[in-house]
């Protein structure tokens, strides 16, 4: 069938610096998040419409091919399929054709990086982009409404998404404070951040990239049961506010500190749900221990954080680069897996692939 109509996006991955982990209603947040915006990791998406070839399609009523680097790929189309139903809706176009997503990422696909935050959030851009064009309202790719719709639906998708639609740093969830911030959607923070973040770097250190055994929607689902769980909602307000503090002053010690508090509650969180489990590995830390001792050495600004997994994202600000790359390549990249490191930093945000 003859195309009509194409949008393209390129959208990154993000780093949380204060963690969502735990969620309510349609994927509400908990507590309210904070993340730097990478810049290498990122995924590429584009989404076409063509006159449907029947009327009685199926799929109630959404006809979908899903293909991941160039290849049908049906496990992807159903979590898709599930995305569109739900928001349907709100895109009516969604029914009215044929639809087709074309997807890659940059990191390869069992990098251990997640790719649901670039993933959605491109997709999420499409989807807002290709509506605008449909109702011919015109609206220029990068105008503040079609970012705020875009990060509304990405967040549906996947709520860490949400954050991947803003350049350098963004916030989700209603923030004591944070004038403009929601549950809904989150907003930009370039503009209040200390301009020696606007270039740091993270070092992504591949402890593992084998498939987690449990995942982060089951991880989410836990903090209904945990013990701890009020008592987390309550400390990462207190480490948002304190961490938006740093970001301003620019306090790198305070940053790191709580940055690495964040990453070490948040695999505690993991350990004490019920059923328990544990997403680290003794290479995680193993170096963590010498990412410890290295910063009591030489009293350098080198923190860390995890997502949830194994993996180690290195925090640092690009003046020290020189004096971290040959430490982590002398003592840490043996740890990894086939010594894989991905060399990210703070990045510029989606950008629109004409
Ligand atoms: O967006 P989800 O549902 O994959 O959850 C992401 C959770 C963490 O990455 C662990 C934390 C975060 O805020 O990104």
């Amino acid at each position: 069938m003859k195309e009509l109509k194409k949008v393209s996006w390129r959208s990154p991955s993000n780093i949380a610096l204060v963690k969502y982990w735990g969620k309510h209603g349609n994927q509400l947040p908990s507590n309210p998040s904070i993340s730097f915006t990478l810049d290498q990791c990122y995924s590429e998406t584009s989404l076409s419409i063509s006159e449907k070839e029947s009327k009685n399609s199926k799929d109630k009523g959404l006809e979908l091919k899903f293909y991941f680097d160039k290849k049908e790929n049906l496990a992807f189309r159903i979590k898709i399929l599930s995305f569109f139903e739900g928001i349907s809706k709100d895109f009516p176009f969604l029914s009215k054709y044929a639809l087709s997503v074309n997807s890659t990422n940059s990191f390869p696909h069992s990098s251990g990086i997640a790719s649901s935050a670039s993933a959605m959030s491109a997709l999420a851009l499409c989807l807002v982009e290709m509506n605008s064009k449909l109702s011919g309202t015109k609206v220029k790719p990068d105008t503040d409404k079609l970012m705020k719709n875009a990060s509304y639906y990405a967040r549906i998708g996947s709520g860490s998404a949400s954050r991947s639609i803003y350049p350098v740093a963004s916030l989700w969830g209603a923030a004591h404070g944070v004038k403009g911030s929601s549950d809904e959607y989150a907003i930009p923070y370039e503009k209040q951040v200390n301009k020696v973040f606007k270039t740091y770097q993270n070092s992504i250190l591949i402890a593992s990239s084998a498939e987690k055994k449990v995942s982060s929607r089951v991880g989410h689902t836990l903090m209904k049961t945990n013990p701890f769980a009020k008592a987390r909602y309550k400390q990462a307000n207190e480490n948002l506010t304190e961490v938006l503090d740093a970001l301003k002053s620019g306090d790198l010690e305070k940053f790191g500190t709580i940055t690495e508090t964040e990453a070490m509650t948040l695999h505690a969180l993991m350990m004490c749900s019920s059923p328990n489990f544990i997403l680290m590995t003794p290479s995680t830390l193993a170096m963590i221990e010498k990412i410890k001792a290295f910063r009591e050495s030489t009293k350098l600004p080198l923190y860390f954080t995890l997502d949830a997994g194994p993996n180690i994202h290195l925090l640092y600000p690009e003046n020290i680069k020189s004096k971290v790359i040959p430490f982590i390549q002398a003592d840490l990249s043996e740890h990894c897996e086939n010594g894989k490191i991905i060399w990210d930093k703070v990045g510029k945000g989606p950008a629109s692939i004409k």
